[in-house]
């Protein structure tokens, strides 16, 4: 998962998306607010003029002028209006799907020579090429992007000067010989002063890469594309005191050393890939070794690489990674194809982790924990994302992408792998109610604002700003859904035809498609539409019992709101899986349904069928339930079958009800988060109009009960009482208010908190932990509902609370415990707050990853003026710009304080604004991850409207700036 990396308050995955940090909801207004912008989602003819009008700032330059107004007559699905010539438009470029054309020349085999240096590193590269088309007399074109170029031969020839066009991001040679031929280029890069962490880079003394999406143009003259598949050779030179380790991908089948101190190694893949799949690490490391017997009797090597004082940090991972090869085999029947797999940790790293084959490196901080030092969370992640790399090597990589657009391809399916691979080491339940709030909380916004794109995006200017939670999580919904409607061996038939099929192969989503249809001889109507349409169906249910005839009936209408370059959506196909519960409480047995003028049995062979999948395919619907002898409530979406917003008529006590007794356990924690919402919603209402707050006694109640319910899974529990994000409401409403949201929910905690003071302190009493920390689910569910309640304590203004989290925080034996409770103690300023976070740092100071946590924490806050105190942490003596993990931990962390970010007076704008200018001279891929917190500024009232804009067009019109923060930050605009 480009397991992109920030700090998150509700779920704590390391992966969550940073792209949806600003909350949102469908625009219901159309007004043209500021200037002659309008309100993207509407798509009036009106609306589209003043976007066509719309001035970007003189001082950008001309071509990116031009490329605005093209993206945003495309965006308004206008023709284009012709202005320059193509050859004028070098920059910055939109790409698009429907431009696909296959290579005119394939790659057979590359042989790298990498010659390492503290000055300049030496690439030499040596390609056979041969024509897609015999005779064919096209020019070959070479992305290549910051490389000196030193020679190029043609069949052993070096070529002069006119015999070859360079600029600066292509080699081309105009007229190749015809047939198969080799080519041979030696460039010069220098990794030294890469700040990008794109291409070969050097993090913390030692060099690796990062070549997904388009970073090995960085390293050589290539077909940066992974339609180009080749066997690879690298032989790696360095020296040998300094870089005693040279890793790349495949085997090892040579090492040495010379004089002068150099040595070098030689790997050979035995695999074709794609370009991006290639690495290199080189420094000095050590490694956990260990060993995995594959299910047909292969003995794979394990190795995990880390600096040698981390070496005894990685046992998780190791554990992780065994797990994960284990549950391939049993659950996909997917067998390692290997004798050696290796992991490196890196500090410096843009996302979470990269799957190059046989060589994954990872983000350190998915990569090490100690009891001491990780959380429960991060242990989760650890275990997801080792898994989630490990997957790829089946789904990515013997099976990989045609072109970029076809990255859920990979990455929705091994979100999916991932999920279920942590469900079922875990709690299916509470890990799926995990998954669906990410969603919710990081998704739903950015398919409701200007970046909403479909899982399959139909073009992109720079494709990093691709790896979204729309790519990988809705992706993972998708893939998900394949599995509803087919079952768990219909889903396996899939699987095993697309590998049949496409094994050493690179598709599209169709062909993903296709062997999920085929294998199962089925009709899967127009469920293609979720590669192509963008936005969050809404879907309407209301229901009516008929007394005589004994009948229920759910009448579905179903609606895809406008996002950009698609005003009018069709229909979709929706799997909604369904039960009713009688008055007891209990699922009924269901045995047919009336349907499209059929009655279709829901029987199956002799088992009574208590829940089941109708199939919304329409925008308008009826599904009549027969022999219904009683008034059922219906339990509807179950497990959260498809990726929409519902909306039912179920009342308050149907909810209730649902809450107590559904057998489905995500549909009762989703019962008690839509009373929730209801609640915090007309709360917002009362605070806006200056009402005093009164908290609804049976949402009291029906917590407590929750609460209390010894029967209930403790980390159910902890979720289920656990209010909707900030966001998730914010999103909700016409016009998003910060401070009502923010106040709404202090107010209900707090409330919470002090009517049901005594419940939350023995839960804390009672569910202290162990002496010895253990992965597992029975302690970490202890934990969680311990820290939560710990938390809702913590709201309390109360000596006695404040002793209990001291103390908490003193004899905590792991980080899980004593993070909480600093977290609980710093959520009121004052002395013991500073006194507790200067304990922290002091005792954490030599441990990065800590270091980070204990920046994220005071970077969220919501203690008014918050950003005074970030600006100051800016300049702490740990804190560095060009590491990705801090700027996600101090950056991304202020900007989830929505409060601090959305301050009324501008500072959080401002101060995001000048951060963003600052790094996107050193990593363009995370100062855009950054100034996608500004993308949803139409969300909020016209004052904040004004201070947003005015920031991002200040970024705009920056001189220099990187292709990926123009998209980010016109597309805000537009
Ligand atoms: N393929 C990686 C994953 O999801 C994603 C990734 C890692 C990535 N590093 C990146 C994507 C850098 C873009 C840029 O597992
Ligand atoms: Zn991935």
């Amino acid at each position: 998962m480009a397991r992109l990396i920030f700090p998150c308050k509700s779920s704590c995955l390391a992966r969550t998306s940073l792209l949806g940090l600003i909350s949102s909801a469908p625009v219901k207004r159309s007004v043209c607010s500021v200037k002659s912008i309008s309100g993207y989602r509407c798509f009036s003819a009106l609306e589209a003029t003043h976007r066509r009008n719309y001035r970007f700032p003189h001082s950008l330059p001309y071509r990116a002028r031009e490329t605005s107004r093209r993206l945003i007559c495309s965006i308004a699905t206008e023709p284009l209006p012709k202005r320059v010539e193509e050859s004028d438009m070098d920059a910055p470029k939109e790409i698009f799907l429907k431009d696909y054309k296959s290579p005119d020349y394939y790659f057979d085999t590359v042989d790298l020579r990498f010659s390492l240096g503290e000055e300049k590193t030496i690439v030499a590269s040596k390609i056979t090429v041969f024509p897609r088309v015999e005779g064919s007399s096209a020019p070959l074109v070479l992305d290549g992007v910051d490389l000196k170029l030193i020679s190029i031969k043609v069949d052993g020839k070096e070529l002069k000067e006119g015999d070859y066009h360079l600029d600066s991001r292509h080699l081309t040679l105009p007229s190749p010989p015809q047939g198969k031929f080799t080519l041979e280029i030696d460039t010069e890069i220098q990794p030294q002063n890469n700040t990008s962490l794109e291409g070969l880079y050097k993090s913390s003394g030692n060099f690796c890469t990062q070549c997904e999406a388009e970073g090995f143009r960085k390293i050589t003259f290539y077909q940066d594309r992974p339609d180009i598949m080749a066997k690879y050779t690298c032989r790696i030179e360095a020296d040998k005191l300094l870089y005693p380790v040279l890793l790349s991908n495949g085997n090892l089948i040579e090492q040495g050393t010379f004089e002068g101190g150099k040595h070098y190694a030689v790997w050979e893949d035995p695999f074709k890939k794609p370009c991006y799949l290639f690495a290199l690490v080189a420094g000095q490391l050590e490694s956990r070794d260990d060993t995995f017997v594959t299910r047909s009797g292969r003995k794979v090597a394990l190795r995990i690489w880390t600096p040698a004082q981390d070496v005894p940090k990685t046992a998780h991972a190791m554990y992780s990674l065994k797990a994960a090869m284990k549950w391939d085999e049993d659950v996909f029947g997917l067998e390692y194809d290997l004798d050696l797999f290796n992991v490196v940790a890196v500090p410096d790293f843009n996302m979470g982790a990269m799957e190059n084959k046989s060589l994954n490196i990872f983000n350190s901080k998915l990569v090490l924990a100690s009891p001491e030092t990780a959380s429960d969370a991060d242990y989760a992640a650890i275990l997801g994302v080792i898994g989630h790399e490990y997957f790829h090597n089946w789904t990515g990589n013997r099976v990989t992408c045609r072109d970029w657009f076809q990255l859920s391809l990979k990455e929705g399916l091994t979100v999916f792998r991932d999920q279920e691979f942590s469900s079922d080491m875990g709690s299916r339940t509470v890990k799926r109610i995990a998954d669906v709030s990410k969603l919710r909380n990081y998704q739903f916004p950015q398919d409701a604002g200007p970046m909403a794109h479909p899982v399959r995006p139909h073009s992109y200017i720079k494709m990093d700003n691709f790896y979204t939670v729309t790519v990988y999580e809705k992706g993972a919904e998708v893939v998900r859904m394949y599995k509803t409607l087919l079952g768990t061996q219909g889903f396996r038939k899939g699987m095993d035809l697309y590998f049949k099929r496409h094994d050493g192969q690179a598709v599209t989503c169709e062909d993903f498609f296709a062997a999920m249809k085929d294998a199962n001889g089925v009709d899967f109507a127009n469920f293609l539409l979720w590669y192509s349409q963008a936005g969050t169906p809404v879907v309407k249910v209301t229901s009516s019992y008929n007394a005589e005839a004994h009948t229920f009936s759910l009448k579905f209408s179903q609606e895809v709101p406008p996002t950009p370059g698609q005003p009018v959506k069709e229909p979709m196909f929706i799997p909604v899986a369904v039960g009713l519960l009688d008055s007891s409480g209990k699922d009924m047995i269901l045995s047919s349904v009336y349907h499209n003028g059929t009655l279709q049995s829901v029987a199956s062979n002799n088992q009574p069928v208590l829940s089941t999948v109708l199939r919304v395919t329409k925008k308008e619907e009826e599904f009549v339930f027969c022999d219904i002898f009683e008034r059922p409530i219906p339990s509807l979406l179950r497990g959260y079958s498809a990726p929409v917003r519902l909306e039912s008529d179920l009342s308050d006590s149907d909810l209730f009800f649902l809450l107590a007794h559904d057998s489905d356990e995500f549909n009762r924690w989703e019962s008690g988060q839509v009373l929730a919402r209801k609640l915090m919603l007309s709360l917002v209402a009362d605070f806006q109009q200056s009402k005093p707050l009164t908290l609804n006694p049976k949402f009291v109640q029906g917590l407590k009960s929750i609460l209390c319910d010894p029967s209930l899974d403790k980390e159910f529990i902890a979720k289920a009482i656990t209010l909707p994000g900030e966001g998730e409401i914010m999103d909700m409403m016409e016009v998003a208010d910060p401070d009502a949201v923010h106040a709404v929910r202090t107010f209900i905690r707090k409330e919470l908190a002090s009517q049901l003071k005594s419940e939350f302190l023995s839960t804390v009493e009672n569910n202290r932990s162990s002496e010895e920390y253990v992965f597992d689910h029975p302690n970490m569910s202890g934990r969680a509902l311990k820290n939560t309640a710990l938390a809702y304590l913590g709201s309390l203004e109360d000596t006695e609370i404040t002793e209990l989290a001291l103390h908490e925080y003193k004899t905590a034996t792991n980080m899980t415990d004593q993070f909480a409770a600093l977290s609980a103690i710093s959520q009121k300023p004052g002395k013991t707050r500073d006194d507790v976070l200067a304990d922290f740092y002091t005792k954490w100071q030599h441990n990065y990853l800590v270091v980070n946590k204990w920046f994220a924490l005071q970077a969220m806050s919501n203690i008014p003026g918050n950003v005074e105190n970030v600006r100051k942490l800016l300049n702490h003596p740990a804190f560095d710009l060009r590491n990705p993990n801090k700027v996600y931990s101090l950056i991304g962390g202020f900007c989830g304080s929505p409060v601090n970010f959305h301050a009324k007076d501008g500072s959080g704008y401002k101060f995001l604004g000048e951060i963003v200018l600052q790094l996107d001279k050193l990593n363009p891929q995370v100062a855009s991850r950054m100034v996608s917190a500004f993308s949803r500024w139409r969300r909020f009232d016209e004052s904040r409207q004004t201070l947003a804009k005015q920031q991002l067009e200040t970024i705009m019109s920056a001189n220099g700036l990187s292709e990926n923060v123009f998209e980010i930050a016109l597309k805000s605009l537009a």
